[in-house]
């Protein structure tokens, strides 16, 4: 245990100097100091405003996230400002630079598109504000000082061996015809998803035990525009009236629940048999599904761990402290990697659900049923 303290601690001192380099290379304050540090560098007022910029509502972790930062930032002595950005990315930037402007001591980003957020972070860090990406990677910039999320390429690795574990039990022998789905291209973490997932999936396409009847197995191909339903339903459409004729579809990678119960919406319609299904972020309609035994697969990311992870970490910073740091390696965003704080996907199937979710009182109930 004290082997792992001091790890910990060295890493975090290793975060907190990242952290005091980040400031001073744009000119900001003295490298003595952290990022949103005062003058004395011993952080920041214990009342400082903290903005939150969050995407869209495209599924409901990012619906639950808003209340418990305003309720978390709020019983931490903060003032909090939460916004979402629903009509994209502009008014996303427009916020953030607002948030600045209203003298933000720390922003945090969850954003729609992690590649455009470049100028408005950079003016945010060189107003002396500590930039916390959550969730989803920042990119192609150094004013990102942490990211705090659950480690999203496990989340893919998950998604695959799910995959296979369900065909084996559901669908007897192989080989067995799947199709791939992956995220909005827009989304950094789409990709980690996807390459998580083909890690375990490529040497069993390339073994023959897994057909893509499509053909269709490139990020590219497969990634679905905003992470709409309708937007992969129509592809699923089109796949299993262009490809399939009466052969069997026996399962679909899908990187979240929306995608996946839209996949088995367009399976259905074109009357085969339920295929084996993976998805992610525990959705209400999915676990009912997945009890039911049609959706095969979620993964729990609980986002009360999430946010309270990152306030923990806004906490260590107004103190002047080092944050909470367990990665240094993972993450790199184009420009730097970004120290991080992973936590650990869990995979959900019918068989683990009621004890997965023993603690949540959303979920719990559902697998009573
Ligand atoms: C991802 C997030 C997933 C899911 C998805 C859909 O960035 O990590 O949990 O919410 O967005 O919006």
């Amino acid at each position: 245990m004290k082997k792992l303290t001091a790890a910990l601690v060295a890493a975090g001192a290793a975060g907190a100097l990242l952290l005091s380099g980040c400031s001073s290379e744009r000119g900001g304050s003295s490298t003595e100091e952290t990022a949103g540090t005062s003058e004395s560098g011993g952080g920041f007022a214990a009342d400082a405003t903290i903005g939150v910029a969050l995407p869209q509502k495209t599924s409901e972790n990012w619906v639950l996230a808003e209340q418990l930062f305003v309720d978390g930032l709020t019983e931490a002595g903060f003032n909090p400002i939460v916004q979402f950005a629903n009509s994209g990315v502009t008014e996303q930037q427009n916020q953030i630079q607002a948030m600045t402007e209203q003298g933000a001591s720390v922003i945090v980003v969850g954003a729609i598109d992690g590649s455009q957020l470049g100028s408005q972070l950079e003016a945010a860090a060189d107003s002396g504000a500590s930039v916390i990406a959550y969730d989803r990677l920042v990119k192609n910039t150094d004013a990102v000082d942490m990211y705090v999320a659950f480690d999203n390429f496990q989340v893919g690795v998950l998604q695959g061996e799910a995959l296979l574990q369900g065909l084996a039990e559901r669908k007897g022998e192989g080989p067995y015809n799947i199709e791939l789905i992956a995220g909005s291209p827009d989304d950094a973490n789409s990709t980690p998803f996807f390459e998580g997932a083909m890690s375990v999936l490529q040497p069993k396409i390339d073994d023959g035990t897994l057909v893509v009847v499509s053909g269709q197995t490139s990020f590219e191909q497969v990634a679905t525009q905003g992470w709409k339903a309708e937007n992969a339903q129509r592809r699923m459409d089109t796949i299993l009236s262009g490809s399939y004729g009466s052969a069997e579809l026996h399962g679909v990678l899908s990187p979240n629940d929306t995608l996946g119960r839209a996949a088995l919406t367009s399976v259905a319609q074109a009357g085969k048999d339920t295929p084996v299904v993976t998805g992610q972020d525990s959705e209400v309609e999915s676990v009912k599904s997945i009890v039911a035994g049609e959706q095969y697969s979620t993964i729990y990311k609980d986002t009360r761990e999430l946010v309270a992870q990152t306030i923990k970490e806004i906490q260590a910073l107004q103190k002047g402290e080092e944050p909470e740091i367990n990665d240094t390696e993972s993450y790199d965003n184009g420009v730097k990697v970004v120290p991080s704080f992973l936590l650990t996907p869990l995979i959900v199937t019918q068989e683990n659900a009621a004890e997965v979710y023993a603690d949540d009182e959303t979920l719990f109930p559902l697998t009573q049923e």
